[in-house]
């Protein structure tokens, strides 16, 4: 089980932390993905852009390969039973651990404004969304870890107090490290809303993917053969890797060992097998999003099957913690 926040256009750092994984799991597991549409309201209160989200990120999920015929692709506040649950783990949560956790703060930060208590119990939400289908694996990245612990602890908690009802979720990923995508620019990796002209986007056209690699820093070259490559070549390396053959790679990392390398034609080979990467996925997109009615088969249809999966849990999380009175 995994969600997504509908707060901004998919990247390059999506599709291979996320995305490959979650088409991977589809073969091999029951799977849940969920467009995570309440939890953007803790951040971002204005809804007017929020059906076009939500529709661009599923379609967006579809051109990558995640099939609606074997996953539940659905949208979090078409399931009404998690936020019964929800309710139900608050009395679980205490103050204290919501206000150390570390998005928590982050997002005080962010918005000092708008501190609300949607914000301080984001975790709670995130392991209604989780349990509610007494899901074990939860591929997401690093950023997401301490969300799961408390998960865990919500579920212990719960199981101590009312019964065995819920599994202990955990990180998955295929491989033992997460694919991490730096940015352009070589200041981090790729973001959703931080500096857009260092992420390539699945929606970039052939020419911003162009503008944004052949702007991308780099130097005379290397003086002194085999010697170490200074963060922002090794991106457009790690790029390539992504995107291009074996061989090219292979090629370029020659050329950099013996000094005959140069950077424009490097960058207008990765510039040219990004776009080649890229575009069949923006077409799809593309085609997907004028199809109202098939998108709105998905959502009915993905809606359906998480409901029939969590209506099971939450009749035993009634009857576990005693709410039946007759
Ligand atoms: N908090 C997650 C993020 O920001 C999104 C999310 C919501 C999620 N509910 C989830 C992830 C359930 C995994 C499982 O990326």
């Amino acid at each position: 089980m995994s969600g997504i926040r509908p707060t901004g256009f998919l990247h390059l750092g999506n599709y291979f932390g996320a995305l490959r994984n979650y088409v991977r799991m589809q073969d091999e597991f029951e799977c849940f993905f969920m467009v995570a549409d309440i939890h953007s309201l803790t951040t971002h209160p204005d809804t007017s852009q929020l059906k076009h989200h939500v529709r661009r990120v599923l379609a967006e999920n579809i051109a990558c390969g995640l099939d609606p015929d074997k996953v539940a692709l659905y949208c979090q506040s078409h399931l009404r039973e998690t936020g019964e649950l929800y309710l139900y783990l608050n009395m679980l949560a205490y103050k204290g651990e919501l206000e150390k956790t570390v998005t928590f703060k982050d997002k005080v930060k962010l918005q000092p404004e708008n501190v609300n208590a949607g914000l301080l119990t984001y975790p709670v939400l995130q392991a209604a969304d989780i349990i509610i289908h007494r899901a074990t694996l939860v591929p997401v990245g690093k950023d997401q870890e301490q969300h799961l612990e408390m998960s865990r602890n919500f579920v212990k908690r719960f199981n101590h107090r009312y019964g065995e009802v819920f599994p202990e979720p955990r990180a998955f990923n295929f491989g033992n490290e997460l694919m991490r995508v730096p940015s352009l620019d070589g200041s981090g990796k790729m973001s959703k809303s931080e500096n857009q002209s260092a992420t390539i986007y699945l929606a970039d056209d052939d020419d911003s993917i162009r503008k944004k690699i052949m702007k991308a820093k780099t130097d005379s070259g290397p003086t002194k053969k085999n010697s170490p490559k200074p963060d922002y070549i090794e991106v457009l390396f790690q790029l390539m890797k992504l995107v291009s053959d074996e061989e090219v790679v292979k090629k370029f990392e020659e050329e950099y060992n013996n000094l005959t390398i140069r950077y424009g034609d490097m960058k207008k080979k990765l510039a040219e097998d990004m776009i080649e990467f890229i575009r069949p996925i923006r077409q799809r997109v593309e085609s997907i999003l004028k199809d109202d009615d098939y998108i709105r088969d998905v959502m009915v249809k993905g809606a359906e099957k998480a409901r029939a999966s969590a209506e099971v849990t939450m009749d035993k999380v009634r009857e576990a913690i005693g709410l039946r009175y007759y």
